[in-house]
């Protein structure tokens, strides 16, 4: 229910694009916000930019548009908005999310990218879905899509994690040239939770530069990385159960960040991930 909650009152700040997966187990929450919010009348649904995503064990091109059918169903909804590749990788398909060998080590399938991103096309011409893309693509991956003969569509975004501490430039630059917008996960250096984030880095949010610009604009912290991020062209997408936060995150558009502060805040980079994706 929390999750139902807070994309209420998310929408009711103001806040447009929600950013889902399958894998995420809350889209029917999502959806219920969604539908309760339109039926309020407060928003239409060309308001919202929801995006989904297809899970490692769906890569095969059969089983693209079945997966998003069933978002689809799960939502409540009769398209996404934008619907990404959530990972490069796949894995066996089947009922089992993280499928694992007797020796609990991944089971990998081998599939071709190139037929994955031709079922996601075919999605996008059958109206599922407005916009296609893609997440946690590196150069060489979203090279062999665009460089893919016949190509139809390319990827109108790749979903990574970019932060303060984590700033991709060498990808932001790469995707600039192709016009690939960078969509920037885990936008505030996301939670501590050591089953799944590298927690020897340092908490991004304490950051001294941070907060001392912050200061200077009584903002908080976690507000001057959001607004470096979309200052420098990255979407964000904060996530946070907490009402004072969720509106917290969205104050970001009555100050602006100097030249000399985007570069003090640029040199903050650590070139390490909280999100090592192990698997
Ligand atoms: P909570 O849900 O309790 O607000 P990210 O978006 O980088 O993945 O970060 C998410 C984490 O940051 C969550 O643990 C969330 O906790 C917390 N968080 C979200 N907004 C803020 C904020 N404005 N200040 C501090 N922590 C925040």
């Amino acid at each position: 229910g929390s999750c139902l909650e807070s994309v209420k009152i998310a929408i009711d700040t103001g806040y447009r694009h929600i950013d889902g997966a399958f894998v995420y187990y809350n889209e029917h929450e999502v959806g219920q916000a969604i539908r309760e919010k339109i039926a309020e009348g407060r928003i239409k649904r060309e308001d919202i930019f929801y995006c989904g995503k297809l899970w490692n064990t769906c890569h095969p091109p059969e089983l693209v548009r079945p997966t998003l059918e069933k978002t689809l169903k799960i939502l409540q909804l009769d398209y996404v908005d934008l619907y990404i590749i959530e990972l490069p990788m796949a894995f066996k398909p089947g009922d089992a999310i993280y499928p694992k060998d007797e020796n609990g080590k991944i089971i990998y399938h081998e599939t071709d990218l190139c037929a994955t991103w031709e079922a996601m096309e075919a999605c996008k011409d059958a109206g599922l879905a407005k916009s296609i893309g893609v997440s946690n693509f590196n150069r060489r991956q979203l090279e062999m899509i665009l460089n893919k003969p016949g190509l139809k569509y390319k990827p109108v975004s790749n979903q990574v994690e970019c932060h303060p501490y984590f700033t991709q430039p060498k990808l932001l630059e790469f995707c600039r040239q192709h016009d690939i917008v960078i969509v920037g996960y885990s936008p505030l250096g996301t939670s501590r939770d050591e089953t799944w984030v590298n927690v020897s880095s340092p908490p991004l949010l304490k950051d001294p530069v941070l907060n001392a610009i912050g200061k200077k604009y009584s903002k908080t912290a976690a507000q001057v990385a959001l607004r470096f991020s979309i200052q420098r062209g990255v979407v964000v997408i904060p996530k946070s159960f907490n009402p004072q936060r969720i509106r917290e995150n969205f104050q970001i558009f009555d100050f602006s960040l100097t030249e000399k502060e985007m570069k003090e805040i640029e040199a903050l980079n650590k070139n390490v991930r909280y999100v090592e994706l192990l698997m």
